[in-house]
């Protein structure tokens, strides 16, 4: 956290600069903004008196930076006027300025002004009433009156006047025209003999004297209200050819062209110097603005202008003016000075501005690159640490994989090692119960004892399972099973059970067969589990069925154990699948292996298995298997079945568990394995064993039925089979040297041994290697501890096969035999024998001899493979093979006896006639004419 907090606070920072920056910057420039808003409403502004007068406000403003003007004319109009005064009004001024057109009209809105307390200066025309704060302007009766005086002295008291007047309406001409009739009067013999309006402008007052031109004659002189429309009589005068007319105006314009100027070069006689009033107008607003006081009327003076001053005037207005000039283009300099300096002023705040922040980004940057070392120096300092505890975690995981296969390693082999002893525990203990004449408490007991050694067998298998599917070391080989079937043949194991314990046990299905792929040896495990487990729950007349389905949609597999027994609480379905969860039966407390292992087997399979159950009502177990073997991995899918006794073994230890009578009924168990062989002679039976307990242990107990044979290793084992081609061969997979596994190879892949049965016998139950065991084509696997019954069932049903295989090769041609009984080498090895008699049976010099050459094999191994593969000797199958190919040829070619008889390597044909009357019982002449050979009489 205390990381974080600087970087914030240098941005904090340069904030706060530039916000002080930019108001630095801001109030600098304040000290330009107006701070006064003046309105000016002008009447018009078309002539140049007005124009002088806005001349005069601008220059004088220049003095105050503070004033702003909004000037404003409405074209000699009296309502524009009016609406003009609004918006200056509405733009929020400080101060009015008015000249207004006409009195009546601009009364009202300059009261509304001045009422609202806004300073009003009406300047040079007056309104009808007080209402404003000040008036600047000339006494206009006075200077109507001096200009009545100055015609009277013109005229020497004598003569006619035209008299043109301004605007009637407004107040400069009210006044002009008072004072100038009043002065008049005061000669009898002066006489204003017209007035006309002439509206302030030059056109209507040219009109005017034009249309008096018959009275100009009797006219000494014109007096105009202002030099423009006097100007104006002057040129319409002119135009008429009349010269001797005097011209007055007022006004006295010090402009070129204007009123000064006329003066000066004699077009009027004089002019009333009449100010605009201008440069007082803003001096009073300055005043007002700054709460000076003011009298109300600010009058300006008047004079008359006349040939005797106009020269002098001239000059100072002149000079004036040339003085105002200069003002003017200083007051531009300042001005342009001014911008100048605050362009300079900017760029120095920005400049200033840019300096701080370079400070400040140099600082932060510097700060930064602190933070950034000392975050490297702490990020190094926690890498080194992870470095350090990583490598430690690397050498605990190593030890932990150490320990771990030490713990797997110790764990098997200390099965392993319980399974030895508890074999040789068992083997006695059988021995024992088989005695019928026990008194029944020792019975009781062995009986307990037996089942709990089988009991701990079990519970160690399941253990060392469950372990090795935990360690991945137990992986699945499936094949293509039909489930069907499977299922059926475990099915078939619980009926004795059922029966004794009156429950209905059967199989559902609608299917005819259903092919999934499982590693059997895992599923019989599964099924099992689930079947005992019903087993286990389910009272006297209950039922149990095991239900297959196909799932199309789901493209499954569906196996249903259903019972009616107890069944279980939700609680106890929860948990039922998990290591150790023995559920909440008082009576059958499980072990909590089975199903916990039946689960990791069918995860194995990519399947699920569920339990749904209620208590009282009974429980249904679901496996759901994906169909097709797109799910399993290539090396979880094997091409051949294997086959294992675990499910016998299981299927008995579980039937004496549930029936305590099963120990009894054990003592029956060798005799039936006895009935199969059906010798004359005892079988002999080799036991390659490396433990001589063990190897005494079998001796002992097979000797009664078999002439035993022992070998303590591989290879002297193998020496044993080749030299004495025993009958039957029981062979530990475990030994020094040659292994059980490697010596059935060589056994099977040699053609003078192939046909001997193998079974391994091993304390190993690895899937993987019952895998390797029955690759290497053994007859049959036992895993110790075994049972003894089983092994000598076994051993008979083995012999059995045998013998039925005889009989096969025996009763039908060789080049037919199909048995799937038969191993590969024992068919390659008859049909071959049998294809070599065939090919020299019209040969009468061909021999054993022949054979054993073509066939590279002793004389000795030929009689003994012939004799046990197909229990006969070899020349009487030659002889077999001769009678019967020439029974084909008397019954389908047409041939004579003694063409048949040399055909089919008779010496002679009286020696084939006697030897196949012998045979078949009648002659070949009697057979061939009988048209069928297969009836008469053998001996
Ligand atoms: C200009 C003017 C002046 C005259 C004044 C009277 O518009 O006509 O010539 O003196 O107005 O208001």
């Amino acid at each position: 956290m205390n990381i974080a907090m600087p970087w914030l606070r240098g941005p904090k920072l340069l904030f706060c600069i530039i916000i002080g920056c930019s108001l630095f910057i801001s109030c600098s420039e304040r000290g330009e903004e107006k701070l006064f808003r003046i309105g000016f409403s002008q009447c018009g502004d078309a002539d140049e008196w007005r124009k002088y007068m806005l001349q005069e406000m601008k220059r004088e403003l220049a003095f105050h930076q503070d004033m702003e003007l909004i000037y404003k004319q409405a074209d000699d109009n009296s309502e524009l006027q009016v609406k003009q005064v609004k918006e200056l009004l509405a733009d929020g001024i400080d101060l009015l300025l008015i000249s207004p057109n006409e009195i009546e009209p601009l009364t009202a809105i300059v009261e509304e002004v001045y009422e609202k307390g806004i300073p009003v200066i009406v300047i040079d025309r007056e309104i009808a009433r007080p209402s404003y704060t000040n008036f600047i302007g000339a006494d206009n009766y006075e200077v109507g009156r001096i200009a009545g005086q100055h015609a009277a002295s013109l005229l020497k008291g004598r003569g006619n006047i035209i008299q043109i007047t301004g605007l009637p309406k407004s107040s400069p001409a009210i006044g002009r025209r008072k004072g100038f009739e009043d002065a008049i009067r005061e000669w009898p013999e002066m006489k204003i003999i017209h007035t006309f309006n002439g509206g302030w402008i030059r056109p209507p007052a040219q009109r005017g004297i034009d249309s008096l031109r018959e009275s100009l004659p009797q006219t000494q002189l014109v007096y105009a209200h202002n030099d423009v429309m006097a100007m104006g009589a002057y040129e319409a005068a002119r135009q008429l050819g009349i010269t001797d007319i005097k011209f007055i105006g007022v006004d006295a314009l010090p402009v070129q062209g204007m009123g000064m100027d006329m003066v000066a070069d004699g077009r009027l006689e004089a002019s009333m110097l009449y100010s605009t009033g201008g440069v007082e107008a803003i001096r009073n607003a300055v005043q007002l603005l700054k709460k000076q006081g003011l009298p109300k009327r600010t009058i300006l003076p008047t004079l008359v202008v006349d040939s005797s001053n106009v020269r002098m005037m001239k000059l100072q207005s002149d000079k004036i003016l040339s003085q105002q000039n200069d003002i003017e283009k200083q007051q531009d300099m300042m001005a342009e000075q001014r911008r100048t300096y605050n362009t300079q002023r900017t760029f120095v705040y920005i400049l200033m501005v840019t300096l701080s922040l370079v400070v400040l980004f140099a600082g932060l940057l510097w700060y930064l690159r602190q933070l950034n070392k000392k975050i490297n120096r702490q990020l190094a300092r926690k890498n080194e640490e992870i470095s350090k505890q990583s490598e430690q975690l690397v050498e605990m995981s190593a030890r932990a994989t150490e320990a771990n296969e030490a713990r797997i390693n110790f764990f098997t082999n200390i099965s392993h090692e319980f399974r030895t002893p508890l074999t040789l525990i068992l083997g006695p203990l059988e021995e024992m119960l088989e005695n019928r004449k026990l008194p029944s408490p020792l019975r009781q007991q062995l009986s307990m004892m037996r089942k709990n050694v089988v009991r701990l067998l079990r519970l160690v298998n399941q253990l060392i399972d469950l372990r090795r599917i935990e360690f991945n070391k137990m992986q699945v080989r499936a094949v293509e099973t039909d489930l069907v079937l499977f299922a059926n043949e475990v099915v078939q194991l619980f009926q004795e059970i059922a029966r004794r314990k009156h429950i209905d046990c059967r199989l559902l299905t609608a299917e005819r067969s259903l092919p999934v792929w499982i590693d059997e040896s895992m599923m019989d495990k599964v099924l099992f589990n689930l079947l005992s487990n019903a087993f286990k729950f389910t009272e006297e007349n209950g039922s149990i069925t095991l239900q297959i389905e196909k799932d199309v949609a789901a493209n499954e597999a569906v196996v249903e154990v259903r019972d009616t027994g107890l069944g279980m609480s939700t609680e106890t379905q929860q948990h039922l699948f998990e290591i150790f969860y023995q559920g909440d039966h008082d009576t059958h407390k499980g072990s909590g292996l089975g199903l916990a292992l039946s689960k990791e087997l069918v995860e194995l399979h990519h399947g699920r298995i569920s339990v749904q159950s209620e208590k009282g009502k009974g429980a249904v177990f679901t496996v759901r298997l994906p169909l097709g073997n797109r799910h399993f991995q290539p090396e979880e899918i094997s091409a051949d079945h294997l086959e294992s006794d675990w499910l016998l073994d299981e299927q008995k230890y579980f039937q004496s568990e549930v029936d305590d009578r099963a120990a009894g009924a054990a003592t029956t168990g060798d005799e039936g394995g006895q009935d199969v062989i059906a010798h004359d002679e005892k079988p002999s039976l080799l036991v390659i064993e490396d433990n001589p307990e063990m190897r005494q242990f079998l001796r002992q107990r097979l000797e009664g039925s078999y002439e035993v044979l022992e070998a303590g290793d591989g290879n002297s084992g193998l020496q044993q089979a080749m030299d004495n081609l025993p009958d039957i061969i029981i062979c530990d997979v475990m030994m020094p040297g040659r292994d059980g596994i490697n010596l059935t190879n060589q056994l099977k892949t040699d053609v003078r041994t192939a046909h001997i049965p193998v079974i391994l016998l091993t304390a190993r139950t690895a899937t993987s290697q019952q895998m390797e065991g029955l690759k290497s084509m053994a007859d049959a696997y036992i895993t110790k501890p075994f049972d003894f019954p089983l092994l000598q069932q076994t051993l008979s049903s083995l012999l059995a096969n045998r013998n039925k295989l005889k009989e096969h090769f025996t009763a039908a041609l060789p080049a037919e035999i199909r048995t799937p009984g038969a191993n590969k080498t024992d068919r390659r090895f008859v049909s071959t024998f049998a294809s070599i008699v065939e090919a020299n049976i019209s040969n009468d010099a061909f021999t054993i001899e022949d054979i054993c050459k073509e066939m590279a094999i002793s004389k000795v191994q030929l009689y003994r493979k012939v004799k046990a593969l197909m229990d006969t000797n070899i020349n009487e199958y030659i002889l077999q093979m001769r009678i019967q190919k020439a029974r084909y040829y008397l019954q389908h070619e047409e041939m004579t006896i003694a063409e048949v008889a040399y055909k089919t390597g008779f010496s002679s044909p009286a020696y084939f006639s006697t030897v196949f009357k012998n045979k078949v019982g009648i002659s070949p002449t009697v057979y061939r004419d009988k048209g069928n050979g297969g009836s008469g009489p053998r001996n």
